[in-house]
């Protein structure tokens, strides 16, 4: 399977081609759409998500509302487009595109560029995931995920997979005490010309082992789930299981040793984050992803004037001052194209059925 997505922030809208999809998926656009509005949602959003309100269409693939094996083509129109609409864009900003991509395809504007790096780009890839998703939740593989960090305010704790969807529709934290704090957080920022960042958590329960492989480097599932996270715009890190404080463990306090009763083998822990040489081993998979700040300030950061070749502040445009829910609602989305992009490539099936068989032939 695989997806390719084109158009910019202004056109008139974002596409999505999923090919080698299997028939015989029922496309409910209640979620898909659901995932959609959450992409927009989050306190600290800035004024864009009140013009746009994002719905999926899909223009092929479906024949009475059910995948034919055709390619997929999802579409989610822009409302604010028009080219008129964007002045240029020389005063470039440090932390974005604008600089190096201007350099690298040239002129002096960089609003060409930014069109195309803009995170608007991600709606339709959270419309694609979620396509994805309803393939594999026949499978019974089900994700989710929360906010563990915005800016310096962060939840330590560990959240049993059944918790996580009472995260806080603002925030996307579990903990109601830290929601208010980083809410506060989001409002100095906000107040002083400044943006955040943040780390989520995104979960997977259910999968099987062996998917991906240790055969391959390119085909392990770690490294090809922490590709698609670091796809997303802002994302400057992964991390699996225990993670970046795990390398300061001993491999005895690290490693999840392995039981067997009764014929059955089992985990009392799940430190490697459900993936071991590149596939994944049965327990839940957890990963980590960190979102920069956001790289527009109303506050202008030191920068330079590309058409003047002068000394100038960052362009202000308008923006988000934090944009974590969308950002984590965004990794689920990738994380359930790339495991059904895996799941797919291991186990083939022109028809979801065909395919759900073979899965559940499969040990755990
Ligand atoms: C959901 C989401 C919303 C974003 N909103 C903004 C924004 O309002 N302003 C901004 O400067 N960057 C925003 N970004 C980040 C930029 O798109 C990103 O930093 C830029 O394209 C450069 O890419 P890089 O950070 O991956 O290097 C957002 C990113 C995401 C995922």
């Amino acid at each position: 399977m695989k997806i390719t997505t084109a158009g910019e922030s202004h056109g008139k809208g974002l596409f999505a081609i999923i090919e080698g999809f299997p028939a015989g998926v029922p496309l409910d656009m209640v979620p898909i759409n659901n995932a959609l509005a959450r992409r927009q949602s989050g306190f600290g959003r800035g004024s864009r998500q009140g013009i746009e309100c994002d719905r999926a269409e899909i223009l092929s693939g479906v024949f009475g509302g059910v995948t034919s094996g055709s390619p997929i083509t999802v579409a989610v129109w822009n409302r604010d487009c028009g080219e008129g609409k964007c002045a240029p864009l020389t005063a470039v900003r440090p932390g974005h595109a604008d600089l190096t991509g201007t350099l690298k395809y040239g002129g002096s504007d960089a609003r060409a560029v930014s069109e195309r790096a803009s995170a608007r780009e991600t709606a339709v890839r959270v419309a694609a995931g979620e396509i994805c998703r309803l393939l594999l939740e026949k499978l019974g593989v089900s994700l989710s995920g929360y906010t563990c960090a915005i800016g310096p305010v962060s939840d330590g704790a560990v959240y049993p997979f059944e918790r996580l969807s009472s995260r806080d529709g603002e925030t996307g934290m579990l903990d109601p005490a830290l929601s208010l704090l980083a809410k506060r957080e989001i409002e100095a920022a906000r107040a002083s010309g400044d943006t955040l960042g943040g780390v989520c958590e995104i979960r997977v329960k259910g999968l099987k082992s062996g998917f991906g492989s240790c055969m391959t480097y390119a085909q392990k599932l770690d490294a090809r789930l922490a590709s698609a996270i670091l796809g997303i715009q802002a994302a400057k890190g992964v991390e699996f299981g225990a993670g970046f404080f795990g390398a300061s463990l001993r491999g005895s306090a690290f490693h999840d040793e392995i039981f067997c009763e009764e014929g059955r083998i089992f985990r009392k822990t799940n430190r490697a984050g459900g993936i071991e040489g590149g596939m994944s081993n049965g327990e839940e998979i957890v990963l980590r992803a960190a979102m920069k700040p956001l790289p527009t300030l109303q506050r202008g950061l030191a920068s330079v004037d590309l058409a003047m070749m002068k000394p100038s502040v960052a362009a202000a445009e308008r923006g988000d001052v934090c944009a974590i829910v969308a950002f984590e609602q965004i990794s689920e989305s990738v994380v359930a194209a790339e495991i059904c992009a895996a799941v797919l490539e291991r186990l083939g099936g022109d028809t979801v059925d065909a395919l759900a068989a073979r899965y559940g032939e499969l040990p755990l």
